[in-house]
């Protein structure tokens, strides 16, 4: 290892210590970092993005040159980083970095105790009708996030994909409010309560995205829909939501597959693509703030998720009489 080497990080890449030993983690693998100092080490590892070069490194920790060219080699036999980054990308190399962490994204998100409690019947009918009522708010917020998106799009052409992609989305929550409706729950009661702080928190990051750069947007509004254009998987969860939670037959979950496979039909699935696509350079300094932003994204559903198993946990059932949310555990909440 040359000592004016700049190793870069790649990115995401948690840092913990266990038993006093640091770990390394990643979406899909966990590495142990044995007889390497975790404090010292993890610090090295938080000041390699700042572009120091590893003799640079050595001091900042104080290690000798030795240490820290040792877990520099380790980190890069792992491919946890690179030495030389290039300065552009083409947008299809982005976009397919992104559907990698898609895929890997989608498995962390649905396999969380949300939608596994919901697909096993684990969860509680009120969880479940939470569930329904935030999915029904974050839909209906598409004229919220996709217009806004498509009034910020500084590119003419990412423009009109938003656009489309907006007439096509706008009144989708139709569905959900059908659905609640065969659940017995008043979409306009559900409308008085407002969603979950949470919820909002999810759009006002979109938001936020479509602001900083239109492709941050396309990048968030990808990792939502590749979890919808996974038509197989929607289909299994909600064939055993239905077992699970309907077995008077009110087909509540009906119009949740027609709106499935409406998205289906419209190719949303493809968006992230035909935004990448054509473009043929962007800059690394670009590239990373969109993978940052759909990383912290990704991080944000993960929260919202178990925001909406709780709240709707310690709270009792909806009840569309009440004219507001009740945000502390109640001694009703029995059923
Ligand atoms: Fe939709």
């Amino acid at each position: 290892m040359q000592a004016r080497v700049r190793p870069l990080l790649r990115f995401p890449l948690q840092i913990d210590e266990e038993k006093k030993r640091l770990v390394l983690s990643n979406d899909t693998e966990r590495i142990f970092l044995d007889g390497a100092p975790p404090y010292a080490t993890a610090t090295l590892i938080e000041r390699l993005n700042a572009g120091s070069a590893a003799d640079e490194l050595a001091s900042a920790v104080y290690l000798d040159q030795r240490h820290v060219s040792a877990i520099l080699s380790v980190l890069r036999r792992e491919g946890l980083t690179v030495e030389e980054e290039p300065e552009t990308y083409t947008g299809q190399q982005i976009a397919a970095l992104l559907l990698g962490f898609y895929r890997d994204w989608n498995e962390a998100l649905f396999s969380g105790p949300l939608w596994h409690s919901l697909a096993t019947g684990r969860a509680l009918p009120r969880v479940l009708d939470g569930w329904l009522i935030e999915q029904y708010h974050f839909i209906r917020g598409a004229n919220a996030r996709l217009a806004y998106a498509a009034a910020h799009a500084g590119d003419e052409r990412i423009r009109r994909i938003f656009a489309r992609h907006y007439a096509e989305e706008y009144d989708h929550h139709a569905f959900f409010a059908e659905s609640l409706r065969r659940r017995n729950i008043d979409p306009d009661a559900a409308d008085r309560f407002g969603p979950l702080p949470t919820t909002l928190a999810v759009i006002n990051m979109c938001r936020r995205a479509a602001r900083l750069d239109c492709l941050c947007y396309a990048a968030c509004s990808g990792l939502l829909e590749s979890t919808g254009s996974d038509a197989a998987r929607a289909r299994a969860f909600y064939k055993a939501v239905a077992e699970h939670y309907d077995r008077e037959g009110s087909g509540f979950v009906e119009p949740l597959q027609k709106h499935s496979d409406l998205d289906e039909g419209f190719g949303h699935g493809n968006v992230m693509n035909d935004v990448f696509g054509p473009i043929k350079s962007i800059t690394a300094d670009r590239a990373n703030q969109i993978i940052e932003t759909v990383a912290l994204f990704k991080e944000t559903l993960q929260l919202w998720f178990a925001d909406i198993a709780r709240s709707y946990f310690i709270s009792p059932p909806f009840d569309g009489r009440l004219v507001r949310r009740h945000y502390r555990p109640r001694l009703a909440a029995q059923n």
